[in-house]
């Protein structure tokens, strides 16, 4: 099968598309012929080695797909061949074939199509646990979101709007502003400009955001907790900018407001429960066509490269996406 294999932690430019051996099929798992994989910050971060864990090498990138189970013996999980799903591994969805654990895919509801639901999982997922079980977001609040037009960014925009938020998107172009506003975002902002913090205030009623979603970093992130609204909830999520911020502990203390942690790496261990809820929440929106999650850009497996560059080079809209075909 073709894969995308990093022999050695280095540059995306550096990593080549490679026929390699189809994965060993390993008891209880299930086969699956990937039909499309979604693009992360974090698979970007782990192809250089830069990321908390190393995957031991060589290793097959990508860690979120979707597609068409093609083998299932004893049909573990309740899973057949022939049944479309999406999923969520460690890594290895960059190739035609994965071999997965049942507890790693969803069912694929009808009529959704393979690069929609490789767009889903990791950004909607952590957007609803965000907004909903750390921030406990509530019909009517203000709802600020930076990189808006990035993948968290509008999943954020999109889930807020789902759940009652009044959505101010703040992100650097006007076609990223567009971006966010064709996706729910009541209002948006140019927080590259100095005065930013004043429009922000103008557009809140003076209040500032009750909840910012933060996956940017930097010192935009302190500016944006210097205008959180009393009791607001300010969401850490990420640090695409490239710095991680310090806060002054007197600002939680003058806003009455709170610094709250988001990793969706630890959700399944630590809250299974949670997990469970948000992701049948989600998977009933998607079902429902309510929830319409932002395709970004399709590639071509041979241009996998191209997906990356598209994010680290600031230029995305949306998820990027792998198209695998065979
Ligand atoms: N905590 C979690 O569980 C979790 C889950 C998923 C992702 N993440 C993290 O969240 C961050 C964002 O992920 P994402 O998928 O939303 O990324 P993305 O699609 O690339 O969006 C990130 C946004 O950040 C802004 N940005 C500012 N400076 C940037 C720079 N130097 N390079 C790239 N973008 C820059 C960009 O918006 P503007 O151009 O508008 O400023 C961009 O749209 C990453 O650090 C990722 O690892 C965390």
């Amino acid at each position: 099968m073709k894969a995308v294999v990093v022999e050695q932690y280095a540059p995306f430019d550096q990593i080549e598309l490679k026929d390699v051996p189809s994965p060993q099929m390993e008891p209880g798992h299930l086969r699956v012929r990937v039909e499309a994989a979604g693009i992360g910050f974090v698979d970007g971060l782990k192809i250089e080695g830069r990321y908390q864990t190393k995957d031991p090498l060589p290793f097959i990138p990508g860690t979120e797909f979707a597609g068409v189970v093609e083998e299932a013996p004893g049909a573990p999980g309740g899973y057949q061949s022939g049944m479309r799903v999406m999923g969520m591994t460690r890594s290895g969805a960059l190739a035609e074939e994965i071999v997965v654990r049942p507890e790693t895919v969803y069912p694929l509801p009808d009529g959704v199509a393979a690069e929609v639901a490789a767009s889903f999982r990791a950004n909607y997922l952590t957007a609803l646990y965000a907004l909903s079980a750390r921030a406990t977001i509530v019909a009517g609040e203000q709802l600020l979101v930076l990189g808006a037009a990035g993948g968290t960014g509008t999943a954020a925009v999109q889930i807020g709007k789902l759940l009652g938020a009044r959505v101010i998107a703040a992100a650097s172009t006007p076609e990223k502003r567009e971006f966010a506003r064709e996706h729910g975002a009541d209002a948006v902002i140019d927080y590259t400009q100095a005065g930013w913090r004043d429009t922000l205030k103008e557009l809140t009623g003076g209040q500032g955001p009750d909840v910012i979603f933060d996956p940017v970093g930097g010192d935009v992130s302190v500016q944006a907790f210097r205008s959180i609204a009393w009791r607001g909830r300010h969401l850490v999520v990420g640090f695409a900018g490239g710095a991680i911020p310090a806060l002054p502990f007197n600002l939680p203390l003058l806003k009455g407001g709170a610094l709250l942690g988001v990793d969706l790496a630890q959700i399944p261990t630590r809250e299974p429960d949670v997990q469970k809820s948000l992701m049948s929440k989600l998977i009933g929106w998607l079902a429902e066509g309510k929830l319409k999650p932002a395709v970004g850009r399709v590639f071509a497996l041979e241009d996998f490269r191209e997906a990356f560059k598209t994010m680290q080079t600031r230029a995305a809209l949306g998820k990027m996406v792998v198209r695998i075909a065979r």
